[in-house]
């Protein structure tokens, strides 16, 4: 891809639509609308990821309006374009999850296609669910033409005889009414109440967590990932993020400029004070890879063991994305951690300004609830961070294990009980086959095997939902939701497909997870292990043509964050 200096900000449009022999390409953009003076304008592409098939980004349609009047007002020709969307709540549980982690490769390959086709200056993005921003920054990082990008924000709360609740929770209530422990009325009941309206899952879930990090890596305005989907202050924002992309574009700040290590070291400290969800590992993994910059997963491990847990946000804390709105938003969390001397403060973000300039000059409102929805870094939730990278025998790549207890520890020792394929165990739960002092192990649901690496949060939440909190653990080289609560581990690598050890676990072998020393043994002698691989198998693919067919043959190891690129060259 070509790159353009400060001095012409045209550079790259001026190909598409200068002079006499491009009369034929001003011609189908005079078909759409475009006049003489846009043409003089740097033309900037708006990638609109509007759809009906989720609440979460069924509104994004008005937001990206206010994003292009800012880049009209501004001086700038918007061009509107789409990507999709796949809507994880809407495709958990059943065979179509398997097109989740493929959509965000879709959205970065649709991104990345279209700017580089049309010849656009620069870019703003507009995304809500879960891989959404994930795809956007990944586009972003390939193109590097200067990008901001803006998050299309969170639903509000639902209210069930007077709590506060989310799609969550339906999930949990699947279980609970499985067990017995839920009436079809309740169920129904909550059904009906628990999504009111636009935005996104309301914890914080992947798409939140993402929408916090992209603050915290500079690509966003900061400020604006915490307003509701449906707040009136958005519209605001969305319109001074069309007027900032034309600065962006006139300083020549580009994203690698903006992701650097510095910027993936902050994301990191971030996801960890807040305990989001484990999903921005492989998130940030991915687009770390796409910006070339050198990350691994014992940066996690190591930044998240320096970080005191401080969020006290769903699903393992109290608190909704609202309600951090509410007391200030991302700039909150920022604050607290510059304040502890806990960030880079010195990372460029799309202002041109530092993180730290950013943040101090972001004003906080007073609300002593603050201190209940993010902790103080002296009074901390936890000492260290919630996100773990294990390793052992069963993943000697690396595993990911969130911390969702109170205690801020994992020490779990149990039976494997072995399932190829989520259906299996999510049958097998339901009917109760699950006791206590269990570890689930879902295999052939890692990148290749599935493919896709499916999120287990039906299984999860039934589990949870069968009153089994902590005294029933699950490992998988499939991933779980950013919902997931419970001693779960994920992310196993090397995974089953391509001969990862979770392939040879046997009903009845012992298996340890243990958050302090990193742990995730199955307590099998290597011998036997030798033996069990010389039998060894790989299932037949499920799928043999079609995306999922291809994608499959791309994916990288979970521990690489599952980026799809040509390995082998
Ligand atoms: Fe879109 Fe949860 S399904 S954010």
């Amino acid at each position: 891809m070509d790159h353009h200096s400060s001095s012409d900000v045209r550079a790259r449009s001026r190909v598409t639509v200068d002079g006499p022999e491009r009369a034929p390409h001003r011609s189908m953009y005079r078909a759409t609308g475009l006049t003489d003076q846009d043409f003089r304008q740097p033309f900037i592409g708006v990638a609109n990821l509007a759809t009906e098939v989720t609440p979460c980004n069924f509104h994004l349609h008005q937001v990206t309006r206010e994003v292009k009047a800012g880049v009209r007002e501004a001086g700038g020709t918007p061009i509107e374009f789409p990507a999709i969307t796949v809507s994880d709540a809407i495709a958990m549980g059943h065979q179509g999850m398997k097109g989740s982690l493929i959509s965000r490769e879709i959205i970065a390959d649709s991104i990345e296609i279209v700017t580089f086709a049309e010849g656009f200056d620069a870019l703003v993005a507009v995304g809500g669910c879960d891989k959404n921003l994930p795809g956007i920054l990944m586009a972003a990082a390939r193109l590097n033409v200067p990008t901001v990008v803006l998050y299309g924000g969170t639903m509000m709360p639902g209210q069930f005889r007077g709590k506060s609740v989310s799609v969550e929770d339906v999930f949990e209530a699947v279980g609970a009414h499985a067990a017995g422990r839920m009436s079809d009325e309740e169920l129904d009941e909550l059904e009906r109440v628990a999504c009111p309206g636009p935005g996104t899952c309301g914890g914080l879930f992947t798409a939140n967590t993402m929408g916090t990090l992209v603050e915290t890596l500079g690509m966003a305005k900061l400020g604006t990932s915490a307003i509701p989907a449906m707040h009136p202050e958005r519209q605001v924002a969305a319109r001074q993020v069309g007027k900032q992309i034309l600065d962006t574009l006139a300083q020549g700040i580009r994203p690698r400029d903006v992701l650097t290590v510095k910027a993936f070291e902050n994301a990191i400290r971030v996801a960890a004070a807040l305990g989001g969800s484990t999903n921005s590992v492989l998130h940030l993994m991915a687009i770390a890879g796409e910006a070339k910059v050198p990350l691994t997963l014992e940066d996690f491990d190591r930044i998240s063991r320096e970080t005191p847990h401080i969020g006290n946000l769903k699903p393992g804390g109290e608190y909704l994305m609202a309600d951090l709105f509410r007391v200030g938003g991302v700039p909150l969390i920022l604050r607290r951690l510059l304040d502890a001397g806990l960030l880079h403060e010195d990372a460029l973000t799309i202002t041109g300004r530092t993180l730290g300039e950013e943040i101090r000059e972001f004003p906080l409102p007073d609300d002593p609830e603050a201190e209940r929805v993010v902790y103080p870094v002296a009074k901390p939730l936890h000492p260290d961070g919630a996100l773990v990278i294990l390793k052992g025998n069963l993943a000697s790549e690396g595993a990911v294990l969130k911390i969702t207890d109170p205690s801020g520890k994992v020490s779990f020792r149990g039976r494997a009980r072995v399932f190829d394929g989520e259906e299996n165990a999510f049958h097998a739960i339901s009917q109760g086959e699950i006791q206590s002092g269990d570890v689930v192990v879902i295999r052939y649901e890692g990148p290749q095997g599935g493919p896709g690496m499916r999120e287990m949060l039906s299984v999860t939440a039934a589990i949870v939902g069968q009153g089994h909190v902590s005294d029933v653990a699950m490992v998988t080289d499939g991933r779980f939701s950013g919902a997931t609560r419970g001693p779960m581990v994920g992310h196993v690598s090397p995974e089953a497909w391509v001969g990862g050890v979770i392939a040879l676990v046997e009903d009845g072998d012992e298996i340890i997870i243990d958050s302090e020393r990193r742990q995730l043994t199955v307590n099998v002698p290597d011998e036997e292990l030798e033996r069990r691989r010389a039998r060894w198998v790989r299932p037949d693919p499920q799928y043999t043509e079609g995306a999922l067919a291809k994608y499959q043959r791309l994916f990288a190891s979970a521990s690489l964050g599952a980026r799809t690129t040509i390995w082998d060259s």
